[in-house]
This record gives C-alpha cells, sequence and structure tokens, in this order.
C-alpha cells in the first residue's frame, strides 16, 4: 500500500505547517510539528515511504545467507563509498602540501570519522616511528626533559571533545564572486573529535617553569619544521599534548605519534608531530605567524596572534551543489560552533536576513565544540535563501558577509566567519550566493 497523499490531502497538510510558520518563507516551529502529530507529516518529509503491511513483506537475499567474514579494521558500507574528504589533486611543484576538506554535507551529528578528519599540511605527512620520536622541553625551565611516546602514556590522561578550524577555513567566501561549491567544499577545514592526551600543564610543572617565562614556542617534526609560539597562560590552562582521537592512535595525517592540541584557537597552532616545546619570554615569530596567519586591515596593517576562532555556523543540508528533488517538508540542518565558548543561540532565515527564526539546538551545549542545529522547513516550490546566524556564551554574534569583508583587506582569506547564504531556485538547485 503506498501512502502517497492525494493533492487534496497534500494541500491541506500544507495549509496546516503554514498555520505553524515561525519566520517568512516556510520555517516551521520544531517542537508544534511534533506536538501535531500530523499523521501526514512523515510523507511530507519522506515523500514515497511505503506503509507497514504485512503482506507486502519481501525477505532479501541478504537475509538468507551468512554475511562476508570479520575484518581486522572496519570499513564503510560499500554503498556509503562515496562519502569521503575533498581532496585535490597531489600538488606537483609542492609534494605533500594542501588541504582535504571534511564532506560536512555528507555527515551528521557533531563528531568527524578519523578517516574523514579534514588536512592540512605544509610538507607532507611524516613517517615517524614513535620508539624514536622524542619530545623535548626545554628553555626557562628548572629541568629541561626529554619524553618518548612510552612515556607520555604513563601520565594521566583526559578526554575533551573539540572542533578544530583552520583559520583558511571558508577563504573562498572572501573572494568577490561566489564559488559554486558545496557545504564541505566551502567550510570543510573543519571537524572535530575527542582528543585524549596529557595536560600540558603536567608537564610544564615537572620541568619548572621559571618566573621570567611568558610563552612557549612549538615545533613539528616534519619537514616543514612548522612553528607556532602559545602564551604560556593558554598553555597552562587547557592545551593537551593529543596521543588519541575518537579512542584510536592519532592519525598519521593528524599527527601521530603526538600533537599539540590548542582548544577554540586556530588550526594552524595544534602543531602536529610535534617534537619540541620551548619555554621563552616572548614569542619567536615563526614564518607561519609572520608571514602567514596574519589577517591583512584595509590600511596595510596586518593583525598578528589572532587566535580563537570567530563564532560561525553553516547550513550543511541543503547545502549548495544539492538539488531538492520533492516539495514538502525538508529539514534544514548545520553545524556551530565558537573559540570564545558554546553555542548559546542559532537563528535560521529562509527569506535572505528578512525573518529569522530560532533553530532547535540540544540544551547545555559544551565549549568549544561542534553543536548541531535543525529546524523544518516547507519547501512548496519557490525561491528561498537559506541562512543561519550563531551566538555564542560570550554574547558574540556571527556578522553578516559584507561585515565581514568591510573590517579586512580584500586580500585577507583568513578567519572568515560571514554567514552563508544558499540560494534555492524554483527547481530546487543550491547555490552558494552572497546575499
Ligand atoms: N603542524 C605541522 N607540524 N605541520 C603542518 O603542516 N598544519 C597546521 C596544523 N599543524 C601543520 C601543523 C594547520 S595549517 C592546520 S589547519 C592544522 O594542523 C590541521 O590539522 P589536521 O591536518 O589534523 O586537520
Amino acid at each position: 500500500m503506498n501512502n502517497n497523499k492525494s493533492e487534496l490531502e497534500l494541500a491541506h497538510l500544507h495549509e496546516q505547517l503554514r498555520s505553524e510558520s515561525v519566520a517568512g518563507n516556510g520555517l516551521i516551529n520544531r517542537r508544534h510539528l511534533l506536538g501535531l502529530g500530523l499523521a501526514g507529516a512523515g510523507s511530507l518529509v519522506a515523500g514515497n515511504v511505503l506503509a507497514a503491511d504485512a503482506s507486502g513483506l519481501v525477505i532479501p537475499a541478504w537475509s538468507k545467507t551468512p554475511g562476508r567474514e570479520l575484518s581486522g579494521y572496519g570499513s564503510p558500507s560499500r554503498f556509503a563509498a562515496g562519502v569521503t574528504r575533498l581532496a585535490p589533486q597531489p600538488n606537483a611543484i609542492s609534494p605533500g602540501t594542501g588541504a582535504s576538506r571534511t564532506p560536512l554535507h555528507l555527515l551528521q551529528g557533531t563528531l568527524t570519522p578519523n578517516s574523514l578528519h579534514f588536512e592540512r599540511h605544509h610538507a607532507g605527512i611524516p613517517d615517524i616511528d614513535p620508539a624514536q620520536h622524542r619530545l623535548v622541553l626545554h628553555g626557562m625551565v628548572r629541568q629541561p626533559l626529554a619524553f618518548s611516546y612510552e612515556d607520555l602514556l604513563a601520565y594521566p590522561q583526559v578526554s575533551r571533545t573539540y572542533f578544530l578550524e583552520c583559520s583558511g577555513n571558508s577563504g573562498a567566501n572572501s573572494a568577490p564572486t561566489a564559488a559554486d561549491n558545496s557545504a564541505g567544499g566551502i567550510h570543510g577545514l573543519l571537524s572535530c573529535a575527542e582528543w585524549t592526551g596529557v595536560r600540558l600543564s603536567t608537564l610544564l610543572d615537572e620541568a619548572g617553569v621559571t618566573p621570567e617565562a611568558s610563552w612557549i614556542t612549538c615545533t613539528g617534526a616534519d619537514a616543514a619544521s612548522l612553528g607556532r609560539s602559545v602564551p604560556l597562560n593558554k598553555a597552562m590552562e587547557d592545551v593537551i599534548i593529543a596521543l588519541y582521537q575518537n579512542g584510536e592512535p592519532i592519525r598519521p595525517e593528524q599527527g601521530y605519534p603526538m600533537r599539540l592540541f590548542v582548544p577554540g584557537w586556530e588550526g594552524n597552532v595544534s602543531v602536529k608531530w610535534l617534537t619540541q616545546i620551548k619555554v621563552t619570554d616572548g614569542p619567536a615569530n615563526f614564518r607561519d605567524e609572520t608571514s602567514r596567519y596574519t589577517e591583512l586591515l584595509p590600511d596595510g596593517r596586518a593583525l598578528q596572534f589572532t587566535y580563537p576562532m570567530g563564532v560561525k555556523s553553516v547550513i550543511t543540508s541543503p547545502s549548495g551543489q544539492m538539488t531538492l528533488t520533492r516539495r514538502g517538508l525538508h529539514e534544514v540542518t548545520g553545524l556551530a560552533w565558537s573559540g570564545s565558548g558554546a553555542i548559546r543561540r542559532v537563528e535560521i532565515s529562509a527569506d535572505g536576513g528578512r525573518t529569522w527564526a530560532d533553530a532547535h539546538i540540544e540544551e547545555n551545549q559544551q565549549a568549544l565544540t561542534l553543536t548541531r542545529f535543525r529546524l523544518p522547513w516547507l519547501w512548496e516550490g519557490g525561491e528561498a535563501i537559506l541562512q543561519s546566524r550563531a551566538t555564542d556564551t560570550a554574547g558574540n554574534v556571527q556578522p553578516a558577509r559584507a561585515a565581514w569583508v568591510a573590517m579586512y583587506s580584500p586580500a585577507n582569506r583568513y578567519h572568515y566567519n560571514g554567514i552563508q547564504s544558499w540560494a534555492v531556485s524554483a527547481q530546487g538547485e543550491v547555490k552558494n550566493v552572497y546575499a
């Protein structure tokens, strides 16, 4: 039996839903929708779901014979083989350099599977033997120390869920024309994992930081020798030497056997393949904190050490390059985050920012992690511009694109956190636009 509604029934359901509208162009109050207990809401969402009918029950071939053997390390279904990182062609001039992005528009929830965590390398992925690797802690300390991987495993560890975002993320939207791309393609230098490791403060306390010290400078063991400076107060507050990512040893792409993890701050500071921490009385002014990872201002000056990532959100579905194939109820969903606290509120607009409705987010969001938001939307085949706007617990509100652009030089690509606009055409095509 097919559960498709007649045109008349659908028109009636749409009418009921319209009366539950919370903002222009079809945004619906989620609690009211659930409260209505609309018998037909399911069919509005799913299109042509079949009603359960025992006589129509088919037992498929895979239910009749044992399935494949067990395996040492799992992999996704072959039917989900398209859910991969968005990786560029290999870099011919500078091998191993570049970035692959998390396919945000193909994922749900808030945690990024390790195989889909974005990558940003400046000289490829070193193949480090943990037995040979050392982390040296020196400089303004009473006792310099050298830790092996085994040594670090013996220390007390903590587990924390944090997002990681490259400050170059979403930089495409700072360009004069809107690139035709997906949520992952534009904003996928963003991932979130549970990181487990040793608090840096534990190691600094053991080495004994001397009173004149105020910074640490950290270097990776890759061929880029990527280095970054971190103020000592942040290092003592919540920085960890991450050894595990979502429960397993961190991946080579993420810095195996150990990386610095600096919660809420631009990803570049979380030095991978960490091999050296020097305690100092000032920043080192490494290449990646002078010529790069600084924000160019309209008057030609640049901002340096702008560490926390701004409050931000992006609708991941519908996303650019998708097509809505049916009219009716859709769930608008996406991710919000801030480097200055937790997410307090996410608003959604379907009419290019004229009217806004509060999206549903779970209560008691943790700081410095990803927040999933959702809101039902009745799309009846008209044009729409979908936007989301996040507010964090520090009171920061995500800026409109124009407001962000006005703050910087046209050449600046870092720390973009302007509102993302997805235009939906009458044919259901979704495109990145500047609104
Ligand atoms: N650390 C080293 N040693 N080498 C690098 O190339 N890239 C940095 C940072 N740490 C990098 C590094 C940049 S620019 C970012 S955004 C993050 O690592 C990316 O971390 P991920 O590749 O685990 O996502």
